[in-house]
């Protein structure tokens, strides 16, 4: 079966397509962005975004589809994704 392309707009109106299952960090490239890294293991928070209100630790979790497969994705409290 076919997966169908995940629509994400990203902080810097810039929107890419992606399907599930794809790394958040590769995806956050190809929009020119660069997610914050800690520890890659899940516990310090600083790969954390919000992808359409619910926080995500981007290390530990992979692009999800959603009803009408359009995500929107921003972080509201580190300076670096301010643009
Ligand atoms: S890099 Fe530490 S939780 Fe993701």
């Amino acid at each position: 079966m076919k997966k169908s392309l995940i629509k994400i707009s990203w902080p810097n109106n810039i929107d890419t397509f992606a399907s599930e299952g794809d790394n958040w960090f590769s995806t956050a490239e190809k929009a020119g962005l660069e997610i914050p890294t800690g520890c890659l293991t899940g516990s310090c928070g600083a790969c954390e975004i919000d992808v359409n209100g619910e926080t995500v630790r981007a290390c530990i979790s992979c692009i999800k589809g959603v009803k009408g497969n359009n995500l929107n994705v921003s972080l509201t409290t580190d300076p670096f994704w301010e643009v």
